[in-house]
Formats: structure tokens, C-alpha cells, sequence
């Protein structure tokens, strides 16, 4: 009877029938006069067994892990007290090679491990997306996106495509990636949220998925030079009503991903301690965290005036206790996620560390007599960050500045030139609102939910200073 061509992941139905699977070798293991392979098609993985007289198998010796073959036979129940994916084998009673790989001391997969060297790994990456671990991440990541994207959608978000080439920046011009377009100076985007703000009029609460670009010379395990960046924007909040939002979308995708059964496996596969975070999320005010850090006896680089790193005779940077104004930096914001254990919302940031459309909280407009304030102004804004552990910062979030004179303020502040940002000024101009959104590092969240040391395990082919290849 004529085999039906599926994929591995529908061929439950095929049980007991013949059906044709095209895909690669990935597991390959011959014992006297049979051959076992385990056949993957990106949908699954399929166990196929390959006998009959010694010389049929002869011919299946050539076979080398990551050829494409076609195979065609009968699909049957994983025989009692043996277990194989998807619980059925097929059982070949014709096969031929599509196209061969090397095998032997040049299969890949012989050279490629957890263990092998960073830089290899990086050069082969389009061959060690075939691993198991590698393509699960990549499996988890679309599943979390689709999640992601109902989770706003039942919150009424809509989603918007904003465009990449840019002549406005968001986060400092020190990370802007410059370009050339048309004569004229541009950049690679470092985030959409001033176009996602001028959708609000017109589309309502909105959101995007697009790629931020950040031209920062950081080698870290959680930096990217562009990385998957998920913002969102909405109307006619307050502060708390922000950080509610955010809490709610990150624990209702969770939800999505652990009560589908594909998705909640991947979870198990790649993170087989997960929790869901309870809720609500603490919340630690910057002033907070600061006398967290120093009572914890976490300490930070002294700098000085110019932000140059304050060295001992011996080379080593001299640590100093954290006071009101400084940069709470990577390690110190790791090590207190770690301690805390928890999501933790870190909010009301000083003016100074933050971005300039930033919302000023009331009654810190006059400069408070706070010890170690240094000469900062006092002000604060309605700002927050989301740490996670093991990660540290995915979600930076903040209320913005509704007042066109503010605006108008901040950007001379700053240093900005207002001209090429008239249609940002404008939604201040036609119709202000109280308004607020966050942006997610997709990657960043990934490496939560997946357990990854690094979200450059987190993208496709990721991007970082010096690499953009493959
Ligand atoms: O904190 P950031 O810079 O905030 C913004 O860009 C806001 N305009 C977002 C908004 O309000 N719409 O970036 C937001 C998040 C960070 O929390 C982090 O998760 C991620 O983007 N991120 C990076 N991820 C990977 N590599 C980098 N270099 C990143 N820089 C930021
Ligand atoms: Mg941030």
C-alpha cells in the first residue's frame, strides 16, 4: 500500500499504517545486521529501524549522521519495556540517501560540545542549532513569543511594526549605531517606544516586537549588540497601574507556556527547576535598595569626578560603599536578585541614570536634603526595572513626561536638538495623556525561563561586539 508523507510530529495517526518521513540522520546506531536511526525533521524525532539480510545493511553502513534520507515503512508501537519519542517506530522497509554529510572525524557533531571552544561554537552556530539543546531553546523562544503576543492581546495591546532606520535616539547617543542613509546621518533603532507612544491616539495600547540595536563595548553574558527588544505602551495609567501591567503580562505568559503540553515540556527539558514567580512582585525603591546593598555589605568601583574607576597600588579597583546618585551596576544588582531569590520590581530611579522622556515623581521636583547626595539634583522619576534571578535586568519600564514644557526642558537638559523629534513633541501638542510603557529584553527573559548562562544562546545568530557572522 502507498505510504502517506507526514511530518514526525503527526504521524500518531499513522499507527499500525506505512508512512514516508524526510529528514536527517541524528542519532545513528548499528548493532550485527541492524540499524538503528533516529531520524529528526525539525518537527520531532523518529526512531527507524533498518534491517534485513547483511547485505541490504552493508549499504546502510555508508549512512552517516546528518545525511537527508527518505524513509518509508511501517509506523508501530514502541515495543513493551523499550521507550522511543513519540512512543511508535518505524519499521523501514525502503530507504535512499538525499544527500550525504561527511561523517566520521568530520561530523560535527564528533567536534561540537558544551565543553568546545566559545569561538568555535560561534563560527558553527548554524551546525549546533541541530543539537537537541540548541533547537529547544529556539523551540521555547517562538512558543514564548506566541504566548507573549496572546497575553497582550487579551489585554487589548494591539500590535505595530515601527520602522528600524531612525534619526532620533532613545537611550543616549552613546550606544547609537550611525549610518549613512541617503546622505543624510541615521541609526539602527535602540527602541521603538517613541513611535509606540504615537500610536496611542490612534490605535490605542499598543505593543511590538522588533530588534533594538546598542552599540555598547560590553562583553557581558547578558549583552547584545541587537537583540529582540518587546515594548508596549499605554494610555491613561498611573505608575502602579504600569507595574501591575507588567507583572500580570510576565505571569500570564508563564501560565500560557507551562499549560501547554509542548511548551511546558520544553520548560521541563531545558529547566527542569522552574517555578512560576509568585505574585505580586517585590517592590524596593532605588533609595531602598541602596540601603539594602550597603547593610548586605555590597560595595561598588569608586570613580572619580571624570567616572574614571579609582585604582589601588596593586591595580585593583577600590570598592566603596553605594550612595544616593550612584549607578547601581551589573554585579551589585545581580548579587541583590540572587540574595532576594525573587522578581523585583526596582523603581523611582534618580533623574540623572535615566533616559530624558522620563516622568518626574511629585514633591521630588526640589532637591530633598538626602546625606550622600553629592550635589545630584534629588529628583526621581516614576521608572522601574525588573530583575529577575540569575539575570538581573529583563524589563525597563517608565511613566513619561505628559507636559510639552517639560518635555521642552528635558531635552535642552540633555542636549538634544528638539527639531528632529517635533512629531514626539506633537503628541503633547494634540491632546497629552498620562502615559507609561516598558520595553523586555526577549533574550534576557529566555535565559530566565530556559536556564541559559547567556542570552547568546537566546538568539538565532547573535550579535556582539566584533561578530556578525553567521
Ligand atoms: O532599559 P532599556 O534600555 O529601556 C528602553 O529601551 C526603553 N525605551 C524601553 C521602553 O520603555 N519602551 O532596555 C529595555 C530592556 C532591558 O531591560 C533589557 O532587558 C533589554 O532591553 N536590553 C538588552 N538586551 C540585550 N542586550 C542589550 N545590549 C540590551 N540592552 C537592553
Ligand atoms: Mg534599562
Amino acid at each position: 500500500p502507498a505510504a502517506v508523507k507526514a511530518k514526525i510530529l503527526s504521524l500518531t495517526p499513522l499507527r499500525g499504517k506505512r508512512a514516508r518521513v524526510l529528514g536527517w540522520v541524528h542519532r545513528l546506531r548499528s548493532q550485527k545486521d541492524i540499524i538503528f536511526i533516529v531520524l529528526r525533521d525539525g518537527t520531532g524525532y523518529l526512531q527507524a529501524v533498518l534491517s534485513g539480510t547483511p547485505a541490504q545493511t552493508y549499504e546502510a553502513l555508508t549512512l552517516t549522521l546528518e545525511s537527508t534520507v527518505e524513509l518509508i515503512g511501517t509506523l508501530q508501537p514502541t515495543p513493551e519495556g523499550k521507550t522511543a519519542p513519540g512512543g511508535h517506530e518505524l519499521i523501514v522497509d525502503f530507504w535512499r540517501t538525499l544527500g550525504t554529510a561527511p561523517g566520521g572525524d568530520d561530523a560535527f557533531t564528533n567536534r561540537l560540545n558544551e565543553k568546545s571552544d566559545p569561538s568555535i561554537l560561534a563560527d558553527l552556530r548554524h551546525l549546533v542549532l541541530r543539537g537537541e539543546n540548541a533547537s529547544s531553546v529556539l523551540r521555547l523562544r517562538a512558543a514564548m513569543l506566541s504566548a507573549f503576543r496572546a497575553a497582550l492581546s487579551d489585554h487589548h495591546l494591539m500590535e505595530v511594526t515601527p520602522p528600524c532606520l531612525v534619526q532620533t535616539q532613545v537611550e543616549g547617543g552613546a550606544t547609537l549605531f550611525k549610518l549613512e542613509y541617503y546622505g543624510q546621518p541615521a541609526f539602527l533603532t535602540q527602541s521603538s517606544q517613541l513611535y509606540l507612544e504615537t500610536c496611542l491616539p490612534s490605535l490605542g495600547d499598543v505593543f511590538c516586537v522588533q530588534e533594538s540595536f546598542r552599540a555598547e563595548n560590553s562583553h557581558t553574558r547578558r549583552h547584545l549588540s541587537e537583540y529582540t527588544h518587546l515594548e508596549a505602551e499605554l494610555a491613561f495609567i498611573t505608575f502602579d497601574d504600569l507595574m501591575d501591567h507588567i507583572e500580570t503580562i510576565i505571569c500570564e505568559t508563564v501560565d500560557k507556556l507551562l499549560q501547554n503540553e509542548s511548551s511546558a515540556a520544553l520548560i521541563r527539558q531545558l529547566n527542569p527547576s522552574f517555578t512560576p514567580p509568585a505574585r505580586p512582585f517585590k517592590r524596593l525603591s532605588y533609595v531602598d535598595a541602596i540601603a539594602w546593598l550597603n547593610e548586605h555589605g555590597i560595595l561598588h568601583e569608586a570613580e572619580d569626578a571624570d567616572g574614571n574607576v579609582i585604582k589601588d597600588a596593586s591595580g585593583e579597583p577600590t570598592m566603596v560603599p553605594h550612595a544616593i546618585g550612584d549607578d547601581i551596576a551589573e554585579a551589585a544588582e545581580r548579587k541583590m536578585t540572587d540574595i532576594i531569590g525573587t522578581p523585583i520590581f526596582l523603581h523611582s530611579f534618580p533623574a540623572e541614570l535615566k533616559a530624558f522622556y522620563m516622568k518626574k515623581k511629585e514633591g521630588t521636583t526640589t532637591p530633598p536634603a538626602t546625606a550622600g547626595s553629592g550635589g545630584r539634583s534629588g529628583i526621581f522619576t516614576e521608572s522601574c526595572d525588573l530583575l529577575m534571578p540569575g539575570v538581573g535586568e529583563i524589563v525597563g519600564g517608565s511613566m513619561r513626561i505628559a507636559d510639552i514644557d517639560e518635555l521642552l526642558a528635558a531635552y535642552k537638559r540633555e542636549g538634544i536638538d528638539p527639531a528632529p523629534y517635533y512629531w514626539f513633541t506633537d503628541q503633547r501638542k494634540y491632546g497629552t495623556c498620562e502615559h507609561g510603557g516598558y520595553g523586555l529584553g526577549v533574550e534576557r527573559f529566555l535565559a530566565w525561563l530556559a536556564n541559559r548562562y547567556t542570552i547568546r544562546e537566546c538568539t538565532l545568530y547573535p550579535r556582539w561586539p566584533g561578530r556578525a557572522t553567521p
